[in-house]
């Protein structure tokens, strides 16, 4: 199969590329290397283009003709949220005008199946009660230029279903973390693990943002998941897409499990052995005391599940981390 990866040079999609290669499929990776890096990606094509640009158009309709591409990957997308509250129009344009143009050229090249990236970040502060798991039935409510940003881009998506038969299936990523290869480690220091690293290994101590949540220990719980995993749950994405005529799906990609802050802590202290005694600090903005998802649509219907934990999250990341 030939697979057009968007954000391939990138954390995320460099696991997705290398997954894709290793089972034999032809990729064709579309990156601006703003964030991502060229020797992340193999032998896979590669073709520079800036989605958000008007002339990227022509130049994707032309990559997939060229690679006589069949699927698409959209992971391309600017993912900081507290610069998505700073720039929020550019947010706009690069998610969402990025990704109306993406839609324009597969729908000039013919290529009618889909994976897009999304994010729990579309929920917000959900509204129900402490300590539920999330169901993708859960009405996303985002609290931020950046969630607000992928939740359009699935509005955008589903309305390209009901317009000219696009079939596409939405991952809702959570708390993504980890590397499947030591060279494929996460580059940008934005998300607790890595920020907790790079704190230690430069002599200093992590923040935890508040420990007077309502959560047992009182620190914020989340759902990590392995991004070897989050990778794995494309390829069945896009074989799901080869075997079903549903127009238009959404899915969580998580674990079911959450963890705390001080319980990821201890895992670092755990991995690394090195003297983990945090401070504390004032609670982030914006943070729910508890987010986790309910994977159960996922694993019924793409009969994908996680097979990582926490230990191996942070254990994958410490060896990428001294890569
Ligand atoms: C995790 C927990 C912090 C740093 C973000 C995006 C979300 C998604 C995933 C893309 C929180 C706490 C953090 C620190 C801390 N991204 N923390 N000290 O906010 O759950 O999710 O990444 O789709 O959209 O919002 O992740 O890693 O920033 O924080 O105590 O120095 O760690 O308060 O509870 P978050 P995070």
């Amino acid at each position: 199969m030939s697979v057009l990866v968007t954000g391939g040079a990138g954390y995320i999609g460099s696991h997705v590329v290398r997954l894709l290669q290793e089972r034999g499929d032809q990729v064709v990776v579309v990156d601006d290397l703003s964030t991502g890096e060229r020797d992340r990606i193999g032998e896979a094509s590669l073709a520079v283009i800036d989605l958000a640009r008007d002339d990227s158009v022509e130049k994707l309709a032309a990559a997939m003709g060229e690679h006589g591409v069949q699927s698409v990957i959209h992971i391309a997308a600017k993912k900081q949220v507290g610069e998505s509250v700073k720039r929020p129009a550019w947010y706009y344009h690069q998610n969402v005008g990025g990704t109306a143009n993406l839609l324009q050229a597969m729908e000039q090249a013919g290529v009618s199946k889909m994976m897009f990236s999304s994010s729990a970040a579309t929920y917000g502060m959900p509204d129900v009660p402490e300590g539920t798991l999330l169901d993708e039935d859960v009405t996303p409510s985002p609290i931020n230029p950046y969630g607000e940003s992928k939740l359009a881009c699935e509005w955008m998506i589903r309305a390209a279903g009901t317009a000219y038969g696009l079939r596409s299936v939405n991952l809702r990523y959570f708390n993504v973390a980890g590397a499947g290869w030591p060279d494929l480690g996460d580059p940008g220091v934005f998300n607790l693990i890595p920020i907790a690293l790079q704190a230690l290994t430069s002599g200093r101590q992590p923040s935890v943002f508040g420990n007077d949540y309502p959560t047992p220990d009182g620190t914020c719980i989340r759902d990590y998941v392995h991004v070897l995993d989050l990778a794995d749950a494309h390829l069945a994405a896009l074989d799901y897409l080869d075997r079903d005529d549903q127009p238009y799906d959404v899915f969580n990609v998580g674990t079911g499990h959450g963890a705390s802050v001080t319980k990821v802590l201890d895992q670092i202290a755990g991995s690394t052995s090195l003297e983990v005694t945090p401070t504390v600090a004032e609670r982030r903005p914006g943070d729910p005391a508890t987010l986790v998802a309910d994977v159960s649509r996922i694993e019924s219907t793409l009969g994908w599940k996680a097979t990582n934990d926490l230990a191996a999250i942070v254990d994958s990341a410490w060896r990428a981390w001294q890569h």
